[in-house]
């Protein structure tokens, strides 16, 4: 081909090719927004449907037996709950055995993947105080301990919360709290701007209608640290609350434990183990069918929140020494026309949830 046709050839085709571009643009936009918003509405729909988003997860935790199970559960959970990292704080035991019981509970599950942060070695304010009474001097009932042959991550939890938060993208980031919340009231005195990159707190903790645990109005996790409580309560975060009132209608039952155990796997043997032992003191002391499974309810919630019911109320914490310390005042029927800060979970279907929890067990070594 001669070159003057060659290049008017080109100019012709490039002219073409911008034409053809420019068409494409409306196209593609149309594209673009059909996809998103079948997104959206897919999220809003599993949201409808009770399914849950996926999850930018951070799980704070004392395990603890309870904590321990809620631990595998979530880390049986990759397609919905993308666990950042562990973070441990004082509490059932001291920091030393949380953080090696964290670690173990990583161990089981298989999950080498996800970092274990050290935090809080004690409370803000108040004296120290455990549980090894219910969990066992190690931390974790009903089965041996050893030393997780992979170390904790280095540097401390509460340097690694406002590092992480401040690093987010606004409101994405899910904080599972299945301890005391000291962890997170340090790092909110230190760095409040944090809020920013939270999209919710999920925690285990408080009583109202079912009265307390460790006193009888208070529940160990804000006993523990009231004043850790009462500052993450004014974060002003959206919180959702899984208080005793939930925990103590969600218990296991020998059928449930059996079903576990019945499942083969090591993890099924270990998480019945732990609950035989766990549950033998709750259900003397209340006179119950059946213990509850606390931290659990968190990543039950968080899978399957159309398990569980509530309402928006206002929650305060009383951190005065006396017979109401560490009590959460839960405002059910909006009396005081405060701002309703918590959805304050009291309802839970207990079969779906040891459906759903034995359903991810089963996926465990
Ligand atoms: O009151 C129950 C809570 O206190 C649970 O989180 C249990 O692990 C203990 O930390
Ligand atoms: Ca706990």
């Amino acid at each position: 081909m001669p070159l003057k046709s060659t290049a008017s050839a080109v100019a012709s085709t490039t002219t073409a090719r911008r034409l053809l571009f420019l068409l494409a643009l409306p196209v593609l936009g149309l594209v673009i927004l059909t996809l998103s918003l079948a997104a959206s509405n897919a999220h809003a729909a599993d949201a409808a449907s009770g399914k849950p988003a996926v999850r930018t997860l951070i799980i704070d935790t004392d395990p603890g037996a309870d904590d321990v199970i809620a631990l595998l559960f979530a880390m049986a959970s990759p397609d919905e709950l993308k666990i950042q990292a562990l973070t441990t704080v004082a509490g059932n035991v001291p920091l030393a055995k949380t953080s090696r019981n964290a670690r173990l509970a990583r161990e089981w599950a298989k999950r080498p993947d996800i970092p274990v942060y050290a935090g809080a070695p004690r409370p803000l304010v108040r004296t120290p105080i455990y549980a090894a009474d219910i969990h066992g001097s190690e931390g974790i009932t009903g089965v041996k301990v050893h030393e997780p042959s992979q170390p904790l991550a280095e540097g401390n939890a509460v340097d690694y919360l406002i590092r992480t938060l401040r690093a987010a993208p606004e409101k994405s980031v899910t904080l599972a709290m299945l301890g005391p919340e000291t962890n997170l009231a340090l790092a909110l005195t230190q760095a409040p701007d944090i809020t920013r990159g939270l999209r919710e707190l999920v925690l285990m903790g408080g009583a109202h209608f079912n009265g307390g645990n460790i006193t009888p109005t208070a529940e160990f996790n804000v006993f523990a640290d009231p004043h850790a409580a009462e500052i993450v309560l004014k974060s002003g975060v959206p919180i959702t609350m899984l208080p005793l009132d939930v925990t103590h209608k969600v218990l296991t039952s020998p059928e449930r434990i059996a079903k576990l155990r019945g499942i083969g796997n090591q993890a099924g043997k270990t998480v019945a183990d732990i609950l035989d032992a766990y549950v033998q003191h709750d259900m003397q002391y209340y006179g119950l069918p059946g213990g509850p499974v606390h931290d659990a309810t968190v990543i039950g919630y968080l899978l399957q929140p159309s398990l569980f019911k509530g309402r928006q109320v206002n929650v305060e914490v009383d951190s005065r020494e006396g017979i109401g310390f560490g009590q959460t005042a839960v405002d059910w029927y909006g009396g005081l026309k405060k701002p309703a800060n918590v959805n304050w979970i009291a309802e839970g279907d207990a079969q779906g949830f040891f459906d759903l929890l034995t359903q991810r067990i089963s996926r465990l070594p």
